[in-house]
């Protein structure tokens, strides 16, 4: 029984998780705040990594563990905030194309995602070279969406 109550309790905060990934928004502002909110998260702790990789600051093992993790596990959750109808006007600097072929805005997205979950996996490895290489496969994939579907 108790192993039950445990699976359930498992299942239920599973589901609360992808319910905040899949959250629906009311209007498209909602969605502009939420996804540029998630952005400037992952922005702040990748330019974090950026300073130690290019030693504008010490690499610092414990730092790059806590950037990166923070990176892998925002990387998922903006993409459904991306494909709201209407929300390529107002204060966004979405392209209008980024909805009409949302298939391809959701690769660009999805290359991100594998790249920062291999940095994730790299940094686990503690080696500073791959960690810098990965991190240039990483920034690739930020420079390829924003240069094709940000104004
Ligand atoms: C699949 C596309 C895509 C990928 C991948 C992507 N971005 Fe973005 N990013 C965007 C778009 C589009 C906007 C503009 C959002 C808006 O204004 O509504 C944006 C906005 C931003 C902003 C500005 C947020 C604000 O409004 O203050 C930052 C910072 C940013 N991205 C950093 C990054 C970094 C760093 C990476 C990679 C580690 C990355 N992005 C990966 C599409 C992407």
């Amino acid at each position: 029984m108790k192993a039950i109550l445990r699976l359930v309790g498992c299942a239920v905060a599973v589901f609360a998780l992808i319910g905040a990934a899949y959250a629906q928004f009311a209007k498209p502002e909602e969605a502009i705040a939420y996804r540029q909110s998630v952005m400037k998260v992952i922005g702040h702790h990748f330019n974090s990594l950026g300073a130690m990789v290019k030693e504008t600051s010490p690499f610092d093992q414990a730092a790059v563990a806590s950037d990166v993790q923070v990176v892998a596990m925002m990387a998922g959750l903006p993409w459904a905030a991306f494909a709201v109808a209407g929300s390529d006007q107002g204060e966004t600097r979405l392209k209008s194309s980024a909805l009409k072929e949302n298939d391809k805005f959701m690769a660009a997205a999805s290359a991100f995602e594998t790249a920062s979950d291999l940095l994730r996996e790299v940094a686990g490895g503690g080696d500073e070279g791959a960690v810098k290489a990965q991190f240039g496969a990483v920034a690739q994939t930020c420079k390829g969406c924003h240069g094709v579907y940000r104004k």
